[in-house]
Formats: C-alpha cells, structure tokens, sequence
C-alpha cells in the first residue's frame, strides 16, 4: 500500500485547495491510500512553546508524514509566495531539527495549487522549491497542476466540475502515486 498524506494550506472553510485535495481523493490508484490532514489545529510557531511540551496535534501530523510515503501539498498563493499558515504547519513539522531527516528526509513530495486568479498559483509553488530542498525531500517534478480561476472550476458544493481540470488532476495524481511507489521499492531493495 502506498500512504500519502493530503495537506491544503488554508484555514478557509470554502478553501479551492482544500477541494483540490478532495477531488484527488477519487483519482488514488488501487494499492493507494490518501489520508487528507487538517492544518486547523496547528498554533503559531513559537519555541516556547516548543520547549515548554510539544503540541499534541504537531507531534500526531509528524508522525504521519513520518510514516507515509509521500506528501501531496495543495498551496494557495499569497502575495505570489507561501501563505504563512501554510509555512507555518511544515516549519512546526521541521522540529526540532534532529528530527528531521525522520519526517522528510527523501520523502516524495507533490506540489499543486488553485486561485481564483490567472496564474494558478505557479510562484507559490516555486516559492516552496528551496524548503522542499532544505529539507532533504524527493519532490516530484514528474506532472504540474496549477488550477486557475477556480471559481468557474468548482461547483457551489466545492466539487471539481471542469472536465478539463480533473483529467490533469487525475494524471497528476496517478503520477505521484507512482513515484512514490518506485520510491518506497526502491528505498526497501536498498
Ligand atoms: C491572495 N490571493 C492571491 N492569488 C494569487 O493567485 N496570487 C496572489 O499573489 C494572491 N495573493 C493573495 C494575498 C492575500 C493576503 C490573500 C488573502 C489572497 C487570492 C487567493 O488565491 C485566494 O484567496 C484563494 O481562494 C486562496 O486559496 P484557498 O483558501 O481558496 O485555498
């Protein structure tokens, strides 16, 4: 079985990316998992807070993306970079340091996005290119899903309704599953 964990990087109820990542969900390939994680619960980074007892809903992502063989990042776009509740959750996943190679540490990584606006979210997901680095992850440069003026592509129930767009979605999908996949093959040969 091959584990990814889902995560979109916005609080918004209505979030597009977070209906993004559902409209994955029906493209998983068989032998595929895709365990959707909320950010909801993730506090403002703060090392005292850090020191004083790890937040119990860090400690539990952690260990998921730990665990999993990939990690799917649905990302809006801010300001044409990262929004910081986004950075917010994968800085708090990146402590403490010594930890890091567990969670990240050649882990396949998938990046996508969605906006309302013209650009689908294309320099955010280069903004997160030096993190993916820092952190020693596999990213996946195999597909790329920028989902523009999402408004017209999501009906009113959040449900990806551009034929278009869920054909991409579903090559994106079927394409990280399966480097994934190589990538936990090859890391049990080895
Ligand atoms: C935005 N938005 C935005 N969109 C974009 O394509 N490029 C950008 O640089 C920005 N900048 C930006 C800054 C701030 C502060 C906000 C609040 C919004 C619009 C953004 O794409 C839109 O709010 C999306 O709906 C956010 O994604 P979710 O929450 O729908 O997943």
């Amino acid at each position: 079985m091959t584990r990814i964990i889902g995560i979109a990087g916005s609080l918004r109820r209505g979030s597009y990316n977070a209906a993004l990542l559902r409209a994955a969900l029906e493209f998983v390939p068989q032998g595929g998992e895709l365990e959707i994680e909320s950010i909801d619960a993730i506090p403002l980074y703060n090392y005292d807070m850090e020191i004083a007892g790890f937040p119990a809903p860090v400690a539990r992502l952690k260990d998921r993306v730990a665990a999993a063989d990939g990690l799917l990042i649905a990302t809006p776009e801010y300001n044409n970079s990262i929004p910081g509740v986004a950075k917010n959750a994968i800085d708090w996943l990146t402590r403490p340091a010594d930890d890091i190679p567990r969670v990240f540490a050649n882990k396949p990584v998938a990046i996508m996005g969605a906006s309302p606006g013209r650009f689908g979210t294309i320099l955010s997901q280069n903004a997160w290119l030096p993190v993916l680095r820092t952190l020693g992850t596999r990213p996946w440069f195999g597909g790329r899903l920028q989902v523009s003026q999402a408004a017209q592509m999501f009906d009113a129930e959040g449900r990806l309704a551009n034929d278009m767009v869920r054909d991409l979605l579903r090559k994106f999908v079927e394409g990280f599953f399966e480097f994934a996949r190589e990538q936990t093959t090859n890391r049990e040969r080895s």
